[in-house]
């Protein structure tokens, strides 16, 4: 990624989830989560797989517990997820090409909070009138302070894009909603230029399919942005488009950043070099905008994707077969057109 662009990278390498599991028994070692609090950024791949998927939910042995732990220990509240069809890919859409042509959004999921760590979060063992079974318990809890920060993400995020929130609640059902929509209004009055408008979370996920381009930024909490990002993701043919940041508090000027595609290890392919690189790709562009400030850098590589793209080059995921010019490449093959590009 440096080379020529006169940018110097020091990389350091860790294990983390099953790779960590198979070598020290954890998928999350302490020294591990301390040497990415010395980092200025984090690269990250992705966890999971079926050779670990028997661990409990919570248990240290499931690579996503690492993932949940870097989240939390590295205090990265806001997830960052946009989402972009540009005409060459509007064909390989698994909706109608018209439908999601200029699709140009982000999610902006809260990362830290709600069901995914609200305690109690437990399975124990009932006893009751002679029955035995089993309850399982998750809590969502959102605080104002929480909210306030993402929605401060959220609103800032959309001043440089098309200067629209929609934040999006069950406020019809949840206490989480109600408060979730107060807090994000209350904050939306430092905002006059943005507009702001809510909207349910079910009416939401048919709304992205119906008419995806009325998105600018999708304020989320945690579970409805896990859900509502995967599915905006689908509009832009793949998973393996999407990529992620997931930040921290600015400081000092310099925001730490935690940079991964949104997608899974898709073990069904691993090994054959047909996964699509582009969400990782595209996660270090964000890297070098939000944690290095390189933004004609972050735009080089984003322009390269476009480019290799636009070329048609194709992965297998992202291949549409009624369009014949594409050239299909491999993992391999695609990130080193890309670097060509670049
Ligand atoms: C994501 C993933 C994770 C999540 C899993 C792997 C724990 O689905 O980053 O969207 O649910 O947050
Ligand atoms: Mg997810």
């Amino acid at each position: 990624m440096a080379a020529g662009s006169g940018i110097a990278v020091t990389f350091t390498e860790e294990l983390v989830g099953g790779a960590s599991v198979d070598a020290y028994g954890i998928a999350l070692r302490p020294q591990t989560l301390k040497l990415c609090k010395a980092a200025d950024a984090i690269l990250f791949g992705a966890v999971g797989g079926p050779k670990w998927d028997d661990a409990a939910p919570q248990s240290e042995l499931r690579p996503g517990s690492a993932l949940l732990g870097l989240r939390k220990g590295l205090g990265l509240f806001a997830n960052l997820r946009p989402v972009r069809v540009d005409a060459a890919m509007a064909s390989t859409s698994v909706l109608r090409p018209e439908r999601v042509r200029g699709v140009d959004l982000m999610v902006v999921r809260e990362l830290t909070g709600g069901l995914y760590f609200g305690q109690p979060k437990k399975t124990e063992k009932i006893r009751e009138g002679g029955q035995q079974y089993q309850r399982a318990t998750d809590t969502m809890v959102y605080t104002t302070p929480e909210i306030e920060r993402i929605a401060h993400v959220a609103f800032r995020a959309a001043q440089s894009r098309r200067k629209k929130v929609t934040s999006i609640d069950k406020a019809n059902v949840l206490e989480n909603g109600v408060l979730w929509r107060d807090v994000v209004t209350s904050v939306g009055k430092q905002y006059p230029e943005i507009a702001l408008d809510h909207m349910f979370v079910d009416n939401a996920a048919m709304q992205l399919v119906l008419r995806p381009t009325q998105f600018d930024v999708m304020l989320c909490e945690n579970m409805f942005g896990d859900i509502l990002s995967d599915e905006a993701a689908a509009l832009a043919g793949s998973l393996g488009m999407l990529p992620s940041a997931s930040l921290g508090a600015t400081s000092g000027g310099r925001t730490f950043g935690f940079y991964e595609p949104a997608g899974g290890t898709a073990p069904d392919i691993a090994g054959k070099n047909l996964a699509n690189p582009i969400a990782q790709i595209l996660s270090a562009a964000l890297m070098l905008r939000y944690s290095f400030g390189l933004n004609d850098a972050a735009a080089a590589v984003e322009g390269a994707v476009a480019k290799a793209i636009s070329s048609g080059y194709r992965t297998g995921d992202i291949m549409s077969p009624s369009d014949a010019s594409a050239k299909r490449v491999g993992t391999s093959g695609m990130g080193e057109v890309i670097a060509a590009c670049v």
